[in-house]
This record gives structure tokens, C-alpha cells and sequence, in this order.
């Protein structure tokens, strides 16, 4: 059955795939008509020149060059990812100039445009309002020739970007004998098989060598741009005359659109209902077999639910025992949400698995919510996970390793106790608490926004936010997540309510559900525990409304010294201006009034400095319930009762 399953596949795919294909072995005029390109780009000595000598002077120029009709890179419908290989010849030289600088990346992009002030080390992808935020809509793969920051290897180095010009991953050409500044052709092969992308990179003059594959990446690029995009090329300079050129040019992409034929219809309809047939038996006997395995739940199949694109995948538990050498208490990290987390070795990467407790009476169903949820989700600021294992009603879940551990720790201050724990503890700069809560807004944002449906965290807090290598935050523990299709704009109902006292928003025990404003809420207690640097305050006083940081900062912002708040610990080292602007924000979020809590989008906004943080007033309202839109007309009101009283206090759990 299986082998006439995989016939009918092969049948589909080979009379379905029609190919995106396109071949410039050099640049001539007339390919002009062919191409896109942008004001400053060219075709010049039979190449694509990027951003071309004008006038004698190349400096400060960005530019960009893409084929002329747009690659359909996925099809929503069909939830089908295309998969393309393109080859491409580079050479990247100095014009009178002692040095080169910049570079030119590979890209594929939702917008054509290039963005206003991307010039220098932003490589033509982004400008400092778009750099690191969706709008961007662009993934590349950059050659850079200059080292602009400090994770950068050197100047002589390629890279993976996403929406930014700060590489996800970039590995220096040097240790491939490639130097990409010395005026030579330099052949680069990138592959996407819609699952991995993968860049090659060889000297054009050893071809005859197979192309050396300098990294691979999984990724979902379905995730970052849209349905249909430019392919094609983006290019900078900074200070330096730099040229930046392609000589070549091959693509060949998979075609995943939807024009069907008549004809086929009619030869492959036959063959087709076999099929089904078929596959539903195939269905059914897998069904019972699976029930046979699992007979205490009906398990759900996960794979199921889970696109293959990103898929984790299933570990098995002997596996695991392995890696964390049987669950040794000594490789234990912490306990979480529902379990125990350790660290375990598996193909010499460090990895986290999650034991799910056998305790946890709702594991099953907590387990299933955490995987298909976190499955479908790809974000710089998530939690990877990696896979899963269930077997022996054993439930384990499988992370990236995190090697700074979560955030908590590096909130020192306790006041109950009035003192700081384990002042060893590595002490946060100002730019990088900045870098963590940017880094959970924009965690929270993509779940509220930027994914298919709608995620809510429901418990977000400081001990699950996870720290990588460089401190970039990662939102992790998504077990209570669950999620709302975003098309039911209706709030997400469920009877129980989950949170962490002192993260609540005061309306959750009436609402007895989280909504986006009451993760909004908890976001803004994690803001004020990293800029203050103190924990959320004595655990009598967490009855939600009478929270203490809330309340103990309000203080300082009536009395016009919100800075005061601020972490000690800096000791004086922080911009004045951005700490105010994020207290305030925090303030905001912390609104007793869910309605006047600004979104994650907005908040997004004010931490970039693209607005102003909300106007907040200086003395802290009471919590009303029902709580009143700012606009009468807000169709929320629905939802509330005719009863309209004053809490000073609402009891916690
Ligand atoms: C592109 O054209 C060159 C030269 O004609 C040829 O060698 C190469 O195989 C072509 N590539 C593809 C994918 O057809
Ligand atoms: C063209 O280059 C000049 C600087 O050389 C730059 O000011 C201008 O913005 C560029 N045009 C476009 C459309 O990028
Ligand atoms: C890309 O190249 C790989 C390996 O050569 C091949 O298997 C695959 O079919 C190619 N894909 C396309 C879309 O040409
Ligand atoms: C970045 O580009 C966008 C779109 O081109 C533009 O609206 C914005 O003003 C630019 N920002 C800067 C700082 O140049
Ligand atoms: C650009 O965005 C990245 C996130 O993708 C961020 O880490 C970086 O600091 C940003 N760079 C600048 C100069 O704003
Ligand atoms: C690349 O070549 C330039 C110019 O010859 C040289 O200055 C630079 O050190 C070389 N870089 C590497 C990584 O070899
Ligand atoms: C690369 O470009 C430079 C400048 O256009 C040119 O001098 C050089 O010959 C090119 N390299 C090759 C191998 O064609
Ligand atoms: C993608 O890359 C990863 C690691 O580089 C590899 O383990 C995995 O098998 C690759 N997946 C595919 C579909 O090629
Ligand atoms: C290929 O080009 C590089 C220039 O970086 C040069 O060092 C090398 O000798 C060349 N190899 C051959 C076989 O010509």
C-alpha cells in the first residue's frame, strides 16, 4: 500500500512541478527587460552592478536588483513551501580606494523598494526603523566585507539575515580560501529544499572542486515573507569605494502555484480516488495501532499538527536517558511549569529536556497544547524545541540549551528580604536589559500577532525567560499556552485560570481567562523587574491589584523621580531618557484598565523609539470592573456585566 502511495506522489510531483527557471551566464543591455533594478544599479562590463560606480563616487550607496517577475515561494492553500536552487557569481572589488567596506546579500523580499538610509553596514536590506522588526519582509544571504559589530567573525564573512542585518548564523570565508575583498569571482550555490537552506561557496577558479557547503539552516521561510517574492540582489557601501557585482546568474525554483489542467484532472482523478482509498485504510489501521499504543488517552497523532516544515522530532526515550545519563539528578536545571528540566548531551550538542511530571493530572493534554503550539512557531526570541518523546506515559520535550539560564537569576534584589542574592551573579548593562525586554516583546508580539494563529503565553514571567550565549531573551514554557484562531476574533474562554501571582492583571480572577491585555499586563511586571532590578515584591501583598512593584514605582512617578527606580546596580550607567521612556511603558502595561494597555506592537514602537511611551497618569487608578473602553462604541463592552463597583483589593488565589 505504502509503495502505491508513493507512486501516486511521484506521479503528482512530476507532472505538477513546473519550474521557475531563469539563466544569465553574463549581463547585457537587452537583459534589462528581464530585470528589476533600483535607481543607482546597473548594468555595466557585462554584469549586474549593484551599486555601481556613479560618477565617480560609490560611497554611502545603497542598491538593489531583482528578476523581473515574482518566485511564488509558498501557497497558503496547499500549505506548500517551494523549494529552489540558485548559483550565482559575485565579485566584489575597490575602486581608488585603500580599503573595501560593506558588502551584498542574496535576498528574497516582500517589498522591491529600497529602504530610505540602508546604506553602510544595513547592506540595502534594512534602515534603522525596519532593522529587526517584521516590516523588514526579507531574508538574505549576505557577503559582507566589513566587521560592523562585534559578533561579526571578521570582514570577510557570510551570514544568514532575517529581517535585519545582524545574522542569525555567519561563519568566516577565510577557512574556505576564499577572500571575498579582492576583486575576484567568487560562486555561491544556495539551496532551499523547503526545510533547510544551505549556501555553498567556492573561488570560481576551482569549480572543478565540489562546492563546499559553509552552513545549513533550517528554517521556515513561509514564516518571514509572503506568498510571492522578488528574488534577487541587495548591496551596500559605507565609507569605502566598493563594488559590488554580479556576473552570473541561474535559479531554478519549484513551482507551487495553482494552475491545474483539465487533462490531468481527468487522468490523475481516477487514480486519485484509488488513492484515497486506499490512504484511508492505511488511515484507519494506523489509528488503531496507535490507540492499541496509548490506550489510557486516544493520544492525538502529534505529527499531525504539526507542519513538517519545522517539525521537532520524535526522540526516543532510551534516547534520552542516554543523553542526560538516565536523568541524573546532578544534570538537573530547574523545576518548571510541570516538570523537571535537565541538560543531556545528544550528537555532542547540549540540549534541555523537560520531564513532564506523571503527577501533572492535565499533562497529557498540557503536553499536547505545548507541542503542537511551539511545533508551528519559529522565532529569534522563542525557545527552540527541538522534539519530543512520549512512551511509557513518559512525556519529555526537548529545547536548545540555554547556557545563561533564565532570567531570575539575574534579579538580585529581594525584598522580602531586603537583600541581594548571590551578588557574584554577572550584573546586567543597561543595553542589555534593553536587549531582553525588546527580546520578549518581540517574542510576544510574533505570538499575538505574527503567527498563524493567535498564541497566547498566559505566564509569562521572569523564570521563563531563558538567556542564550549572547543574552538575547527567549521566551520559553509554552504549557499553557493555547491557542485562538485568530479568525474567532472573540477572547479565548477557558474556566480555570493560570498565571503566576504578582503577574496577574487584577482582571483575570473575573474574567477567568487571559486575553492579549492580560499577557500585556504580566509583560509589564517583567519590564519593571529588569529596569529596577528587584524582584516583584512580598508574596502576601501578590493579590494582583496591590502589586507591589507596581504600586512602590507609581510612587516614584508621582513624585516626578521614575529614574530613581532604577537598578542601583548600574551604578549611573544607562541613558536617562531610554530608562524613563521604558518605566513609563512598564507603568502602561501595568494599567488597571486592560483597555488602555497598549498592544505589543506599540510597545514594540516605544523600545525602538519609533513613539513615545503612553500618556500614563500620576497617580495609579483604581481597579473599576466592568473596566471601560476609552470609547464607548468598543465592541468589548458587550462582555461586560451591569454590576459597576470600586475594588480597592481583589483576593489572589
Ligand atoms: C546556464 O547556462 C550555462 C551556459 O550555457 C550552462 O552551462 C548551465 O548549465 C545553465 N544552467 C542551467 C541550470 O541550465
Ligand atoms: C543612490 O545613491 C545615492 C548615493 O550615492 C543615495 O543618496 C540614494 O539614496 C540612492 N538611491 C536609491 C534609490 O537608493
Ligand atoms: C536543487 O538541487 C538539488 C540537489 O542537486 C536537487 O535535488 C533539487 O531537485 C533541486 N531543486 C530544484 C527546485 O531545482
Ligand atoms: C526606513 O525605511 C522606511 C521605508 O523606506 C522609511 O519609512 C523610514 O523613514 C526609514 N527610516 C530611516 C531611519 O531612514
Ligand atoms: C538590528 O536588529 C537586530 C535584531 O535583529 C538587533 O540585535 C540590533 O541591535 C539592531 N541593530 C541596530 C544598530 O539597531
Ligand atoms: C583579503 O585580501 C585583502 C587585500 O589583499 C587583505 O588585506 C585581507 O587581509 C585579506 N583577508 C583575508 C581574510 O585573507
Ligand atoms: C572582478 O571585478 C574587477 C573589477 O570590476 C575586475 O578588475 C576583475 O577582473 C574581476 N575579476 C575577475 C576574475 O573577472
Ligand atoms: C537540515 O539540517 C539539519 C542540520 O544541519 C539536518 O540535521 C537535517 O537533516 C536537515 N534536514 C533536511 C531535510 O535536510
Ligand atoms: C584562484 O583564485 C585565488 C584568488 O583568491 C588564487 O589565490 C588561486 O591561486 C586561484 N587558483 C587557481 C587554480 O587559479
Amino acid at each position: 500500500m505504502a509503495v502505491l502511495h508513493l507512486l501516486i506522489l511521484i506521479l503528482l510531483s512530476c507532472t505538477k512541478v513546473e519550474c521557475f527557471d531563469f539563466n544569465f551566464t553574463d549581463f547585457q543591455q537587452d537583459n534589462r527587460k528581464d530585470l528589476l533594478l533600483s535607481d543607482n544599479s546597473t548594468i555595466f562590463r557585462d554584469a549586474l552592478q549593484i551599486t555601481p560606480d556613479l560618477n565617480g563616487d560609490v560611497k554611502d550607496t545603497p542598491g538593489r536588483a531583482y528578476y523581473g517577475k515574482k518566485f511564488r515561494l509558498w501557497n497558503k492553500k496547499k500549505g506548500r513551501l517551494a523549494s529552489f536552487n540558485t548559483t550565482f557569481v559575485i565579485n566584489i572589488s575597490n575602486k581608488d580606494s585603500p580599503e573595501v567596506g560593506e558588502g551584498l546579500a542574496f535576498v528574497l523580499t516582500a517589498d522591491a523598494d529600497v529602504p530610505q538610509d540602508s546604506f553602510g553596514q544595513w547592506l540595502g536590506l534594512v534602515n534603522a526603523t525596519t532593522n529587526g522588526t517584521s516590516r523588514a519582509g526579507i531574508v538574505g544571504v549576505e557577503f559582507d566585507t566589513r566587521k560592523s559589530y562585534e559578533e561579526e567573525p571578521d570582514g570577510n564573512h557570510v551570514g544568514l539575515d532575517i529581517n535585519s542585518c545582524y545574522s542569525i548564523v555567519q561563519r568566516s570565508l577565510s577557512g574556505y580560501g576564499v577572500n571575498l575583498s579582492v576583486g575576484v569571482d567568487v560562486q555561491v550555490v544556495v539551496q532551499y529544499d523547503g526545510k533547510n537552506m544551505t549556501v555553498f561557496v567556492s573561488n570560481r577558479n576551482e569549480t572543478q572542486r565540489s562546492p563546499v557547503p559553509v552552513f545549513s539552516v533550517p528554517i521556515d521561510l513561509s514564516l518571514f515573507l509572503p506568498e510571492s517574492v522578488h528574488v534577487g540582489f541587495s548591496a551596500s557601501t559605507g565609507e569605502f569605494q566598493q563594488l559590488n557585482c554580479v556576473r552570473a546568474w541561474e535559479f531554478s525554483g519549484e513551482d507551487v502555484g495553482e494552475d491545474s489542467n483539465l487533462l490531468w484532472v481527468w487522468i490523475f482523478i481516477p487514480i486519485l480516488s484509488l488513492g484515497l482509498v486506499l490512504g484511508l485504510g492505511f488511515y484507519i489501521h494506523r489509528r488503531r495501532r496507535s490507540r492499541k499504543d496509548d490506550p489510557e488517552s486516544g493520544f492525538p497523532n502529534i505529527e499531525d499538527h504539526i507542519k513538517s516544515s519545522t517539525a521537532p522530532r520524535r526522540f526516543k526515550l532510551r534516547e534520552l536517558k542516554r543523553a542526560t545519563s538516565n536523568f541524573n539528578h546532578k544534570n538537573k536545571l530547574g523545576k518548571g511549569g510541570f516538570g523537571t528540566v535537565y541538560k543531556g548531551i545528544w550528537k555532542e550538542e547540549e540540549i534541555a529536556v523537560k520531564r513532564v511530571s506523571k503527577k501533572s493530572h492535565q499533562g497529557n493534554q498540557e503536553f499536547i497544547a505545548e507541542v503542537t503550539t511551539i511545533g508551528n512557531l519559529n522565532h529569534k526570541n522563542l525557545v527552540k524545541l527541538i522534539g519530543w518523546c512520549y512512551e511509557n506515559k513518559e512525556l519529555l520535550l526537548v529545547y536548545e540549551y540555554m547556557p545563561n539560564g533564565s532570567l531570575d537569576k539575574f534579579i538580585v534584589y529581594d525584598e522580602k528580604t531586603g537583600k541581594y542574592d548571590e551578588p557574584s551573579q554577572t550584573n546586567l548593562s543597561w543595553e542589555t536589559r534593553l536587549l531582553i525586554i525588546q527580546g520578549v516583546a518581540e517574542s510576544l508580539d510574533y505570538l499575538h500577532n505574527g503567527s498563524e494563529k493567535r498564541v497566547l503565553h498566559r505566564d509569562v514571567k521572569c523564570s521563563n525567560i531563558m538567556l542564550d550565549s549572547q543574552f538575547n531573551a527567549r521566551l520559553g514554557d509554552f504549557g499553557l499556552a493555547r491557542t485562538i484562531q485568530q479568525r474567532e476574533k472573540t477572547h479565548h474562554s477557558t474556566i480555570e485560570v493560570a498565571g503566576t501571582p504578582g503577574y496577574m492583571a487584577p482582571e483575570t480572577l473575573l474574567l477567568s481567562r487571559a486575553t492579549v491585555e492580560t499577557d500585556v499586563y504580566s509583560y509589564g511586571v517583567l519590564l519593571l523587574e529588569v529596569v529596577c532590578g528587584r524582584k516583584l515584591g512580598n508574596e502576601s501583598e501578590l493579590n494582583n491589584y496591590n502589586n507591589s512593584i507596581v504600586n512602590w514605582l507609581w510612587e516614584y512617578y508621582r513624585k516626578g523621580r521614575i529614574t530613581d527606580a532604577v537598578d542601583s546596580n548600574l551604578e549611573g550607567d544607562f541613558v536617562e531618557k531610554e530608562v524613563e521612556c521604558a518605566l513609563i511603558l512598564g507603568l502602561a502595561c501595568c494599567h488597571p484598565n486592560p483597555h488602555f494597555r497598549p498592544s505589543m506592537k506599540n510597545v514594540l514602537a516605544v523600545l525602538t523609539g519609533e513613539a513615545e511611551p503612553p500618556q500614563v497618569p500620576l497617580e495609579r487608578p483604581s481597579f473599576v470592573w466592568p473596566a471601560l473602553p476609552p470609547v464607548f462604541s468598543h465592541s468589548d463592552i458587550s462582555l461586560t456585566t451591569t454590576q459597576f463597583s470600586t475594588f480597592s483589593e481583589v483576593d489572589g488565589r
